[in-house]
């Protein structure tokens, strides 16, 4: 057991930092976590979120980019990967099931997907009775009836003083519901639920809502949780995750751990996401208005200068990211004289590359190939150049 001592100035902290955690506490890591034995683990699908914006074209290549890393002299194993942007948490859970990482902790910031995932996770089985029986009643009886309960939840919102265990199930069931029955799995906004109002297509409200495969993927969640794969999940903004991994699993710093960082796309995210990093386009452009960028330049202000850990980013490729020495312009990280000094933040090199999807594995976009970039401190001499990965020419930070 690597032991994780939370003191009662941790606690206050965790508080302070809005970091939300299954229990009272960050979870503990066990030294071996046990086997992982469900049959999913090489499934072609494993979340039960048909995630928008879900990266899963991405996830061999990071696969790839950490099995590379852990046959270095420099990292040798990654105990633990923080996917702070889990969504759909696609990549975390291929990952671990793959045995590439051994455990995974997954935060977001949307307090209805965090609860889903925590839900899942600790109460899998009264989450597996509650869909079974939103399946039942009524979306298997389909038409009004099914429509009226996509209302519902569309418009439940958690009653003052509700106790935090009912809110978490009535969140984790509001987020599934909506998830398989809206219009590209979208949980905020206006979109509509599958088949419109009308239910006259022959993919009606339902044509997502596979109970049998649900009920199989819930399960291989609640297998990753006991078994220690999912070490934790945390309901928090990326700053207080990342920076929560450095205080609670200090013993995995700085090489055996990793963070993933998927953030919001950079414009029109706002319509998918409750919590979302929107730029402004300039009027009547395509163009960015980067003033309005401030998270972007937040956490790129952070990954450089005072994060403690190895961390991957991708992003839809922007030419900008690459230009702006706000943003990832530098070849390494220059951390602060402080940082460097009381944290041992050191001074990795960012290399980058460029990966192109192709159209099956875009469908986040459904345009057509999409470039994403890749940016990340593994060594860089681990860091492949392929055919999938390739190098970002316009830059000598690679
Ligand atoms: C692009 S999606 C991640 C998709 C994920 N990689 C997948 O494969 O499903 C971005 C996620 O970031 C979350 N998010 C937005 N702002 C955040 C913040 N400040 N801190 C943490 N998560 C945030 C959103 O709720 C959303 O789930």
């Amino acid at each position: 057991m690597i032991a994780v001592k939370v003191s009662a100035r941790d606690q206050d902290s965790l508080r302070a930092a809005n970091l939300l955690p299954v229990g009272t506490t960050p979870r503990k890591i066990e030294s071996a976590p046990a086997e992982v034995t469900h049959p999913l683990a090489f499934g072609r699908y494993q979340s039960p979120l048909r995630y928008p914006g879900a990266k899963s074209g991405l996830t061999r290549v990071i696969g790839e980019l950490l099995a590379a890393a852990q046959r270095s002299a420099q990292i040798k194993k990654i105990d633990l990967l923080v996917e702070a942007f889990a969504g759909g948490a696609s990549t975390s859970l291929r990952l671990v099931g793959a045995g590439i990482v051994e455990r995974t902790l997954l935060a977001d910031a949307d307090p209805m997907v965090a609860a889903f995932w925590q839900v899942a996770a600790s109460r899998t089985q009264e989450l597996i009775e509650r869909i079974a029986d939103e399946y039942t009643k009524y979306v298997a009886v389909g038409g009004d009836t099914a429509l009226e309960r996509w209302d519902y939840w569309r418009a439940w919102t958690a009653a003052p003083g509700i106790g935090r265990s009912t809110r978490d199930l009535e969140f984790a069931t509001k987020c599934l519901f909506l998830n398989r029955t809206t219009f590209s799995g979208i949980l905020h906004g206006q979109a509509g639920p599958i088949g419109g109002r009308a239910q006259t297509s022959e993919y009606g409200i339902g044509c997502r809502f596979n109970l049998n495969s649900l009920t199989k993927r819930l399960a291989y969640i609640g297998h990753l949780y006991d078994t220690g794969r999912i070490v934790d999940v945390w309901l928090s903004d990326w700053k207080s995750t990342l920076h929560g991994v450095a205080s609670h699993y200090k013993t995995l710093l700085p090489d055996r751990v990793v963070a993933y960082l998927d953030p919001p796309y950079l414009s029109k995210s706002g319509k998918l996401y409750q919590r979302s990093f929107d730029v402004r386009a300039v009027e009547a452009g395509n163009d960015l208005d980067w003033v309005s960028a401030r998270q972007h330049y937040d956490l790129a202000e952070y990954l450089r200068e005072e994060m403690q850990y190895r961390w991957i980013l991708s992003y839809d490729y922007n030419e900008r990211l690459l230009t702006d020495g706000a943003l990832y312009a530098a070849k390494a990280m220059r951390p602060t004289s402080s940082s460097r000094e009381l944290k041992g933040v050191r001074s990795w090199r960012i290399s980058k590359r460029i990966v192109t999807l192709n159209y099956s594995a875009s469908s986040r976009t459904g345009r057509g190939p999409a470039q994403e970039l890749l940016l990340t401190t593994l060594p860089p001499t681990t860091v492949p150049i392929n055919e999938r990965l390739q190098l970002c020419h316009m830059t000598e930070g690679v």
